[in-house]
């Protein structure tokens, strides 16, 4: 997208508040990766969770806690985000975050490896967020069906994998993990589902079935 027309829609429909830009700046501070959401990716998400009604959402993939406001700050009162990062450093940065953004109570940040975080959850969940790693997609896409209610939504940040989804030469196990969770999200039956080409591409689905 052009970059005007993306500041033209940021500028109206995603302004960032003073906490948003102060957890991006410690992110740079800090030397954390600068690879969060952005504010119109996140402004997209928030619509789709009011959308389904999510009071329970799960992410996989906190860093330091930029999209985990964004979605704290969705829910209503009694909601909740679970959200998975296994960067004690990340962690630690996104703790604070959420308290800057005084969510830290509708937050419950598991420090540890998806994979071992996940097999310890129960449904229902309204949404699940993917972003984390790349190489277990198809695993996280499983577990996320099991844990989300019908009705729910899947979410999965960087669809394309900055164009690398369309190479053919280009095999390596981040982007075939990319190719594995958009070819199940666009074949189960039970989704209903598109990718959004904003940012990095976001996939979406809503179950339906079960
Ligand atoms: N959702 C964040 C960005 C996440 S970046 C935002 O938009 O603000 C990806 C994060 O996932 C990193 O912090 C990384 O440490 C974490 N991560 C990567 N692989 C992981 C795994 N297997 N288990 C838990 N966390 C993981
Ligand atoms: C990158 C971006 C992401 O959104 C992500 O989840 C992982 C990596 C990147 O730009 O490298
Ligand atoms: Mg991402």
């Amino acid at each position: 997208m052009e970059e005007r027309i993306v500041e033209y829609v940021r500028a109206l429909f995603a302004p960032e508040d003073e906490v948003l830009v102060g957890i991006r700046a410690r992110h740079e501070k800090d030397g954390l990766p600068l690879i969060f959401i952005s504010p119109e990716e996140a402004k997209i998400i928030t619509v789709l969770l009011a959308a389904v009604g999510a009071r329970r959402v799960l992410e996989v993939g906190t860093l330091g806690g930029y999209s985990g406001v964004w979605i704290a700050r969705s829910l209503p009162p009694g909601g909740v985000l679970v959200t998975i990062e296994r960067d004690p450093a990340h962690a630690q940065v996104a703790l604070e975050a959420f308290a800057a953004a005084g969510v830290a109570d509708r937050v419950d940040l598991r420090v540890g490896e998806a994979r071992d975080v996940l097999a310890t959850l129960q449904p229902p969940f309204d949404a699940v967020f993917l972003d984390a790693d790349k190489p277990p997609l198809g695993d996280y896409f499983h577990e996320a069906m099991r844990l989300l209610r019908r009705g729910g939504l899947l979410l999965c940040d960087n669809a394309f994998i900055h164009g690398r989804v369309v190479d053919a030469g280009d095999a390596e196990p981040d982007v075939e993990g990319v190719r594995t969770l958009n070819r199940l999200a666009a074949s189960d039956r039970r989704l209903v589902s598109a990718i959004v080409p904003v940012r990095d591409g976001l996939t979406i689905g809503v179950k339906v079935g079960d």
